[in-house]
Formats: C-alpha cells, sequence, structure tokens
C-alpha cells in the first residue's frame, strides 16, 4: 500500500511556466491513493485549465476566495481544515513574497494562513528572480516559519537562461511527501488499504419536487441528512463521491462533487448520467411517488372552486431502474433505502428481489427519534447474507458501518 493512500492533500498552483507540469504530479498523486484538493491562483489558470486538472483530481477546482456558491460548498477554512499536508507547486516568486508577508488576497494565501498542518514549496522561476535578494530574504522567512522547500533544481530554463529557479521533477515531490507520511504523521483512518481508494459511489439525498404549478409543489419530510452523511463518509474513505440532492439546506462535504436536482425525473437523469462508471450507487433520497399527470402552466386559482382533484402519474423507480439496466453497460453494488411503517423487515427482502438490488437499508420512521430530520438513526440491513439489524447512532457514524458491509459486496 501506498504511503499516500487516502492522504489528503491540498495542492496550491501558481502562476508559473512549470505549472504544467502539475498534471504529471496530480495523476502521480491521485495514483498513489491520495486524495487531492486543487486550489489555483488567477496567474495559474493562465498556464493550465481548471478543467484539466478537475478532470484530473475528480474534484472542482477551486480557484476564487470571494466565490459564494463555492465558499458555501466547502469555504476557505473547511479547505484549511480538511487538508492533512499542504503542498504548493510550482510556487512563484510573487506567491512567495505574499506567503512570507502573511498576506491572504486570494484563496491560496487565505488557505495558506489558515492551515497549520505540515507546509511545502517547490519554487519554480527564473533564475535570477530566485538569486534576487528579495525571493531569498522572503524563503528565509517561510523556512524559518517551519515550511519546507524543495528545490528548486537547476538547469536550462523555459526562458533559455541557465541555472537554479527548475521545479523539481514532480516524482521526486511525491517522494518528499511520501516520507513525510512515512515519517509517523498520523496514519488515515485504517491502516489496511481503503476499499473505496480510487472507487467511484453515487448517492442521492434529500427529497424531490413534484411541480403542481408555477409556484406549488409536491414533497416530503426528508432532510437528506443520512445521504449527505454517507457522502462525507464516503469521500473521507477515499471514494471519489457524486452527490445527487434534491432541495435540501445542508452544506457540501469536504471533496464531495454534488448535483443539484428537483424532480424525480432530474434526479433520475442525472443518477442514470453517473451509472455508467459507479461501483457502489446508494439510493437513499426519498423520491416522490407520483407527479402531477400535467404541471399547470399558470397558477392554479382558487376562486370560485369548493375543492381541487390533483391527477398524478406514478414516477419511474430510480434504483429499480438502474437494477433492471444493470449488467449491460455497469455492474455497481446496488443499495436501497426503504422508510417503513409496519413489518419492516418483511417489506425489505420483498423490496431487495422485486427491485434487483444487492442491499436494501431499512429504517422505522414511525419512531420518532430516528428517521426524518434526526440526527440519529436505526436500520435493518438486508443483504446476500441475510437480515442485520444494527443498534441505535449516529448517522454519520452508521454511514461508515455501512459502507463497511456494502465494500464486501465490491466487484474487483
Ligand atoms: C509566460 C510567463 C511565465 C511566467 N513564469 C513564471 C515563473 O516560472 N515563476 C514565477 O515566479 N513567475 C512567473 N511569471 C510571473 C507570474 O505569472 C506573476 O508574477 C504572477 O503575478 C504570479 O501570480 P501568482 O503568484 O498569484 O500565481 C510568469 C509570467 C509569464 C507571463
Amino acid at each position: 500500500m501506498s504511503s499516500l493512500a487516502a492522504r489528503r492533500i491540498l495542492l496550491g498552483i501558481t502562476g508559473g511556466i512549470a505549472a504544467y507540469k502539475c498534471c504529471d504530479l496530480l495523476r502521480q498523486l491521485t495514483g498513489a491513493g491520495a486524495q487531492v484538493q486543487v486550489v489555483m491562483t488567477e496567474a495559474a489558470t493562465a498556464f493550465v485549465t481548471p478543467l484539466t486538472l478537475q478532470a484530473l483530481s475528480g474534484r472542482p477546482v477551486r480557484t476564487a476566495l470571494l466565490d459564494p456558491a463555492a465558499e458555501a460548498a466547502m469555504g476557505h477554512i473547511e479547505l484549511a481544515r480538511w487538508a492533512e499536508v499542504m503542498l504548493i507547486a510550482p510556487a512563484s516568486a510573487d506567491a512567495i513574497a505574499r506567503l512570507a508577508q502573511g498576506q491572504a488576497n486570494d484563496l491560496l494565501t487565505t488557505c495558506y494562513l489558515a492551515f497549520d498542518g505540515p507546509k511545502f514549496l517547490a519554487p519554480a522561476m527564473n533564475q535570477a528572480m530566485w538569486r534576487a535578494p528579495a525571493t531569498a530574504r522572503n524563503v528565509a522567512t517561510l523556512e524559518a516559519d517551519g515550511v519546507t522547500v524543495l528545490g528548486p533544481a537547476s538547469g536550462v530554463q523555459a526562458c533559455g537562461d541557465e541555472g537554479p529557479g527548475r521545479m523539481v521533477e514532480p516524482a521526486a515531490l511525491v517522494s518528499a511527501l511520501a516520507a513525510w507520511a512515512d515519517a509517523g504523521a498520523e496514519a488515515p483512518t485504517t491502516a489496511e488499504p481503503s476499499p473505496w481508494a480510487g472507487r467511484h459511489i453515487v448517492i442521492t439525498a434529500g427529497p424531490t419536487r413534484e411541480a403542481l404549478d408555477p409556484v406549488r409543489y409536491l414533497t416530503n419530510r426528508s432532510s437528506g441528512q443520512q445521504g449527505f452523511a454517507l457522502a462525507e463518509a464516503a469521500a473521507e474513505a477515499g471514494a471519489k463521491v457524486t452527490l445527487i440532492s434534491g432541495p435540501v439546506a445542508l452544506p457540501t462535504p469536504p471533496g464531495v462533487n454534488r448535483v443539484d436536482v428537483e424532480s424525480a425525473l432530474d434526479m433520475l437523469a442525472a443518477t442514470e448520467a453517473a451509472f455508467a462508471t459507479a461501483d457502489l450507487v446508494i439510493a437513499v433520497a426519498a423520491v416522490a411517488d407520483y407527479r402531477a399527470s400535467a404541471v399547470a402552466p399558470q397558477k392554479l386559482k382558487r376562486e370560485g372552486t369548493e375543492g381541487l382533484t390533483l391527477s398524478l402519474v406514478a414516477n419511474p423507480d430510480i434504483i429499480a431502474t438502474l437494477g433492471a439496466r444493470r449488467g449491460q453497460d455497469a455492474h455497481p453494488v446496488l443499495v436501497a433505502f426503504a422508510a417503513e411503517t409496519e413489518n419492516v423487515v418483511a417489506h425489505a427482502e420483498g423490496k431487495r428481489s422485486r427491485k434487483g438490488v444487492d442491499f436494501v437499508v431499512a429504517n422505522d420512521v414511525s419512531r420518532a427519534d430516528i428517521g426524518f430530520n434526526s440526527a440519529d438513526n436505526c436500520v435493518t440491513v438486508v443483504g446476500p447474507a441475510g437480515a442485520e439489524a444494527l443498534p441505535k447512532m449516529s448517522k454519520r457514524a452508521l454511514s461508515a458501518q455501512l459502507l463497511h458491509r456494502f465494500a464486501a459486496a465490491l466487484r474487483p
């Protein structure tokens, strides 16, 4: 097992010509099983695109500090808290100067200031810029602050000069981080390789909203907490996580790719789009069973009516649709959550065979102390080995327990 497996690395990229080497660096880090969150300066985006790095890291790349949407999802302080180690490569002369002064005028420098773990810098610049007294002073300041400065290497530079200033090769940077991990940095969650490292987990969460007219809709009491807790646990276990969520008031867990949807049909489309690459699909969302047979184009008027009869049609069963599709283009493990109010195990066993899924996680929503809008849950897992009643616990703790059981059904 690589010592970088499941490590949470914040990779800062600044505006230098060596930024192109980050693609290779990122591949090597993720190949070693690390979870890498990329933060780029604005200048860096002129050298390599966020889209490329997003594709390589499997996570949205962060570039802006004053971005309300990104900040609501995973703010700069949460990014700093999430990371176990921070590497800035390449580190430009400008970034080094700003870091040495303690400036926090963009996302990267703000994260750096807010991060109190081990920091590595790989400077890369023209040899004269590297030799400049100001750069030497700034580097000395950072080293005195406890930062490990890797390189730079000497040689022929992109500008034609020769001398010190080339970024240390990606393999050497990976080795430096591996040495940090080997040197006794507290081990990630387990000593065993995580079965989820590099796997893709798709989770649906929350309620759906089925429009009746432009202002009204049908929905249910699902808070989304259980699905979000599973997404957080899955990301921490090293998986690439796609969280397809109905309307909920919850922040996106760190490292999770969230897709917001409204209706059951939207949720089905988003889930089908993610299905082909999924290793595990967990359908936690409380999908509305019915939708209006026709959505009124204008607000339904009350005047002159004594009542209203709604005409509803059945929504597709998302997990059953995937169960029927399994084996054609993908073969993920499938899990359905089932809210029951009576005969919980019998109903769950029936659903498991009807829907063609591996596991049904059944909870008794008639109990007031668990289920909807509660921090705790108490479930029975019905799987290939039969029914197992788990004790009441927090939704987050339950998530880890459930992932452990689902891992046993993963295909190699
Ligand atoms: C083509 C080009 C290449 C550059 N290469 C470097 C470089 O390798 N190292 C460096 O420190 N600055 C380099 N710069 C200058 C930085 O891009 C500039 O100082 C910028 O403000 C850095 O911003 P940042 O530190 O926020 O990323 C380069 C500029 C250009 C136009």
